[in-house]
């Protein structure tokens, strides 16, 4: 194994590598598991950080290790923002160290916040900042990937499935749908759905075909889930 080098003020990157390695010897469990890899916490007198490592999977490992690289670059062009953790880079090329954000996740924390609530204006120039920086996010809805920190201000995580604007009109095509994904998600967050949006939110709301069609399908799924359990219940 080759560590890379760490950076001066960063963590060591081979007591990382070690650390990794003995918690999946030892099958311990991680903060969070996705679909593609789990984030441990790495302690050292330095700092605390979040070390997303991918899943291993045999059959498309390479597409794992090429997603993660993929973040550590996106993480690398907004370097300094607020509202985005500090990258220390990769550590043996495939697991991707950060600074670890002290927090909960929005999913637990919404309840507090309301729409007036600073808190969503803040995390609108936060997505507007890494959009000027030529990245769009793309999966905002997902409310683990956003985290609250004392102070109730926002932190946005997982730019594993983000976009970055290339050089043509095609990527640049895409990369104005993307940017209209997370604005879309910020007003779906602010207002926990669709509606009592205000008439100067909503001019900012542009859904697109794709996500009116993944609600709907999501809103039916959910009913039938409800439905499924209450004959259930009933049958008891
Ligand atoms: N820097 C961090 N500080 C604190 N917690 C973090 C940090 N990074 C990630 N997490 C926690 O770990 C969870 C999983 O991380 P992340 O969203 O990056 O991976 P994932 O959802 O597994 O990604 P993928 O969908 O690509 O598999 C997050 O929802 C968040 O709760
Ligand atoms: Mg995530």
């Amino acid at each position: 194994m080759e560590p890379s080098a760490s950076t001066s003020s960063g963590p060591d990157h081979a007591a990382i590598a070690r650390f990794i390695e003995q918690q999946i010897l030892s099958g311990s469990r991680a903060l969070a598991g996705g679909a593609q890899s789990h984030v441990y916490v790495y302690v050292d007198p330095a700092g605390r950080y979040a070390v997303k490592i991918p899943r291993g999977n045999p059959l498309w490992g390479w597409v794992e290790r090429w997603i993660i690289r993929r973040e550590r670059s996106i993480y690398a062009r907004l370097e300094g923002l607020p509202g985005i953790p500090r990258c220390h880079g990769l550590v043996d090329g495939r697991y991707l160290v950060l600074d670890y954000v002290e927090g909960e996740s929005f999913r637990a924390a919404q309840t507090r916040l309301d729409p007036a609530h600073p808190f969503f204006e803040q995390l609108r120039e936060i997505i507007e900042a890494v959009h000027a920086r030529g990245v769009a996010h793309t999966d905002l809805k997902r409310k683990d990937n956003l985290l609250v920190q004392a102070g109730d201000t926002p932190c946005i995580v997982d730019f594993g499935a983000a976009m970055v604007r290339g050089g043509n009109p095609l990527s640049r095509g895409l990369f104005r749908i993307a940017r209209q994904f997370d604005r879309n998600a910020w007003i779906k967050l602010k207002y926990d759905g669709y509606r009592n949006i205000t008439p100067d939110d909503r001019a900012h709301l542009h859904r697109l075909g794709i996500e009116r069609a993944s609600h709907w399908i999501k809103r039916r799924l959910r009913h039938l889930r409800r439905a499924l359990s209450k004959k259930k219940d009933r049958s008891r």
